[in-house]
């Protein structure tokens, strides 16, 4: 089974898997290659495209990364980006210069108008924003080219050889303040290099279940299952790949939400892999009594995990893998690039320091959230568990504020339920990107039938963000406001008054704790 392929030839920028991205959302097979890959390997590949990089060089420093000129007789159509596009015009005879003013230097969004005959920019408007970010420009556009838009501060924002599909845009067309870049994207998939779509998230899990039958042989493979997107993906795919040679460890803290241990357990238990849940709830409850302190509790939290795990783990005895279900954005927080990581703020931090085991293998490590979404129902997860929205690793110990009790917890996960029931009815939760209810430790007075109540006020919270890093609060109807508030306080006992934070963030952050 072959597909089309794309190389997208990596110079160094920071954006090179969003390129990637972009092309796989497009149905495109694609591939990231160093730009030291020798042209009879990239030859090999027969690519329908290639997409030259951003790069954080300049093409004239001694120690910039530069192309074999061969690439330019492979006969594909090339795309260059932002440093890819100054190192087309460099190596094709054009001249690329330091912006000596500032107007040439360009960061951030610009209004750009489009030659609409280009095939780069055909069938969009005529002026659209881009996201720019380079220093230096180019001076002389090489011989054959000629320029397809323009700003007000630079002539030169994009070039092209149509006759040899060469194209260059100075703006980074993968990023989406580029108001239209993904279109731009597309053109060049399907207008220049003729690209014809046979490539789909179907296609990615063949490939990823035949590299890790290949990686893992007969190894054995150790996976701990928080239950969360990213390690439920995770361990459908390996169950795929090596199902028997599986064991999944799903540590249920006792923290969960209503029905979300079952709910994993029943989801796990029948893909031929071994499954053990640890129902550990009262192991960490003990742990946290009378804790209130916030970092306190995520660090018991945190410690108690690490137990638990490591004593099933030593049940099993040595392994060969450790699976984790990092994800691309979690190797970008953790700025390691390429190297092996092992995020800090993990759910299971520190993990391999305790368990015996060869290798870290991440099969998920180049994907989006979105796609490992995708994925999860290629492999036929339940639709619970790949849309789940995120939820922290100490659960609902820091959505329960002040000390933590069993009595507290099954209050919250009442009205949690409520919420979340309401705003499934209500058809809005594809409209929020996290929506939870935290049982704060306010108490007031309240009227019921005919007498006082003295009970907990609850706190809804709902963000709309698109990296959790800035958020701001979901404007949910006051009719489902409404029902939520009626249904708590008379469904949900010790409960009598329902707020709803506006706070975005910052300044508050998403959970309270
Ligand atoms: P904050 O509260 O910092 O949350 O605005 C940002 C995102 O991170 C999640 N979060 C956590 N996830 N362990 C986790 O695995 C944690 O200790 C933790 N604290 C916050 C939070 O749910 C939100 O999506």
């Amino acid at each position: 089974m072959s597909h089309q392929t794309v190389i997208v030839l990596d110079f160094g920028g920071q954006y090179n898997q969003l390129i990637a991205r972009r092309v796989r959302e497009q149905g495109v097979y694609c591939e990231v290659r160093p730009y030291t890959t020798p042209v009879a390997d990239l030859r090999a590949l027969n690519p329908i495209g290639i997409i030259f990089t951003g790069g954080p060089g300049s093409v004239y420093d001694s120690a910039a990364p530069h192309a074999d000129p061969e690439i330019f007789r492979l006969g594909a159509p090339i795309l260059g980006i932002c440093y890819g596009c100054q190192l087309l015009a460099h190596h094709l005879g054009g001249r690329v210069a330091p912006a000596q003013d500032d107007a040439a230097r360009e960061y951030g969004k610009t209004e750009t108008s489009f030659d609409p005959a280009c095939k780069l920019f055909q069938g969009l408007p005529a002026r659209s924003v881009t996201w720019m970010s380079h220093g230096d420009y180019m001076e002389q556009v090489p011989e054959g080219f000629r320029l397809c838009a323009r700003s007000a501060a630079c002539p030169n924002v994009a070039i092209c050889d149509e006759d040899r599909g060469f194209y260059g845009v100075q703006f980074h067309p993968e990023v989406n303040h580029t108001e239209r870049g993904a279109d731009m994207i597309r053109n060049f998939l399907y207008k220049v290099c003729g690209a014809k779509g046979d490539w789909t998230m179907g296609d990615y899990k063949e490939t990823a279940v035949r590299r890790l039958r290949e990686k893992v042989g007969d190894g054995k493979v150790l996976l701990a299952l928080s239950g969360g997107v990213d390690s439920s993906v995770a361990a459908a795919l390996l169950a795929e790949a090596v199902g028997k040679q599986l064991t999944c460890v799903f540590v249920d803290h006792g923290l969960m939400r209503l029905h979300e241990g079952d709910e994993v357990e029943a989801a796990f238990s029948k893909r031929g892999l071994q499954f053990i849940r640890v129902n550990a709830g009262e192991r960490f409850l003990s742990r946290l009594d009378r804790v209130t302190e916030p970092e306190e509790k995520r660090k018991i939290i945190g410690e108690e995990f690490i137990h638990v795990f490591e004593a099933e783990a030593k049940k099993i005895g040595r392994v060969d893998y450790l699976a984790q279900g990092t994800i691309y954005p979690d190797v970008i927080e953790s700025g390691a690039g390429d190297a092996a990581v092992i995020k800090s703020h993990h759910n299971v931090g520190g993990l391999p320091d305790y368990v015996d085991f060869k290798e870290i293998v991440e099969p998920l490590r180049l994907l989006f959230k979105d796609e490992v979404r995708r994925l999860g129902r290629e492999l036929g997860l339940p639709e619970y568990l790949v849309s789940r929205q995120p939820f922290p690793g100490p659960g609902l110990a820091i959505r329960c504020i002040g000390e933590v009790t069993k009595a507290k917890l099954d209050t919250l996960r009442q009205a949690d339920f409520i919420f979340r029931e309401e705003i499934a009815k209500a058809g809005l939760a594809g409209a929020m990107d996290q929506y939870f209810a935290v049982l704060t430790n306010l108490q007031s007075v309240g009227v019921m039938g005919d007498g006082r109540t003295y009970d907990y006020a609850l706190a809804l919270r709902s963000v709309t963000t698109s990296d959790f890093m800035t958020a701001d609060w979901t404007r949910i109807p006051y009719e489902v406001l409404d029902r939520v508030s009626v249904r708590v306080v008379n469904e949900v006992p010790r409960i009598n008054r329902v707020l709803y934070d506006i706070t975005s963030k910052p300044p508050a952050t998403i959970e309270y704790e």
